[in-house]
């Protein structure tokens, strides 16, 4: 059996079928410590964890640190704003003089796609886990995304999730909808599901479609409607205004006409049928508002569940294969 321990994150890419079950039955284990009056374990106590975010962020920048707390880390956490970033400071001097205090893990978002794996190449000692670069990758909320599907899917089958491994999620249909080419969490998303046994399907506009897609591990979709006929999971893209997605399309009212997840295309689907959104949402773009708070949508339930996903990541890419559960 592989294992996640000890290991930088960058990847979904770096995983294998074991690795992506110990990190989902690791975060299991750390949902117990959410019921606790003191929501803190020793495990990490004396390590030290550096929060370096270079692009906005709500919930993967305050659930990474809320985790490292509940793990007893300390954390070192960037204000980039108003850091000698601005002064003109490269990201590999910010690293290294980061790295130069002693800390034990890097957590990083960056807008330049591969920027993670540069700063795995620079640091000496410390593990990098990558919060999101660019339009490559979101290995945590692709883990946070399955971590949750599995969850819903065990409680209806009234099984407990914890030591379900894969199981729950192989076979599965999910369709992947909205701006595939700017997103990183589809790109992660892809790789989690394929890795459990799940079939993925994406269904975009053409032009926001990566031109890389037909190397994919995906079935292509144009027509939404039929799409979401046989979905079990799907997952909602936001339209990136950020990195142009708008100027895709001919306008965002198209978007939300053609594939946008609107009450009438929420019925055409079953009552099980799992909704996801990494967050944040452009209510009346992408999703209706309605079915954003629709019961089948899970969007708060990530949310709740990034804490433990998180913990999990940090806890394993700090450990050595000997003390890591499931080892
Ligand atoms: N899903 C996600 O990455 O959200 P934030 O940009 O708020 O961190």
């Amino acid at each position: 059996m592989s294992s996640a321990a000890g290991q930088h994150l960058l990847s979904i890419g770096d995983l294998d079928a074991d690795s992506l079950a110990q990190l989902l039955e690791t975060a299991e284990a750390f949902c117990e410590v959410e019921q606790r009056s003191v929501k803190k374990v020793p495990a990490l106590k004396g390590k030290v964890v550096a929060s370096l975010f270079f692009e906005e962020s709500t919930r993967t920048r305050l659930s990474f640190e809320t985790a490292a707390k509940r793990l007893s880390a300390d954390v070192l956490s960037l204000a980039v704003a108003s850091s000698s970033v601005k002064k003109g400071e490269s990201l590999r001097d910010t690293v290294e003089t980061i790295e130069a205090m002693g800390i034990d893990a890097v957590v990083i978002r960056h807008r330049s796609a591969g920027a993670p794996h540069q700063v795995a190449r620079w640091v000496d000692r410390a593990r990098v886990i990558n919060a999101g670069d660019g339009s490559h990758e979101h290995p945590t909320q692709a883990l946070i995304d399955l971590f949750t599907v599995r969850q819903v899917l065990a409680e209806r089958a009234g099984v407990p999730s914890q030591g379900s491994g894969l199981d729950l999620l192989k076979g599965r249909r999910v369709v992947i909808v909205g701006d595939v080419r700017h997103s990183r969490v589809a790109r992660s998303e892809i790789l989690a599901y394929n890795l459990a046994g799940a079939s993925v399907a994406i269904c975009s506009p053409g032009t926001l479609l990566p031109d890389e897609v037909a190397e994919w591990p995906v079935e292509v979709l144009s027509d939404l409607d039929s799409a979401l006929g046989d979905a079990q999971i799907v997952s909602v893209l936001r339209m990136q205004e950020e990195r142009g997605s708008g100027s895709y399309v001919p306008s965002l009212h198209e978007f939300t006409a053609t594939y946008g997840l609107t009450d009438r295309r929420a019925a055409l689907l079953g009552p099980e049928t799992i909704i996801t959104h990494p967050g944040p949402m452009v209510r009346g773009v992408e999703i209706s508002s309605s079915v954003a708070d629709d019961p089948r949508c899970v969007v708060r339930r990530q949310v709740t569940s990034g804490v433990p996903v998180r913990m999990a990541a940090l806890y394993l890419a700090l450990s050595t294969p000997e003390e890591s559960p499931g080892a």
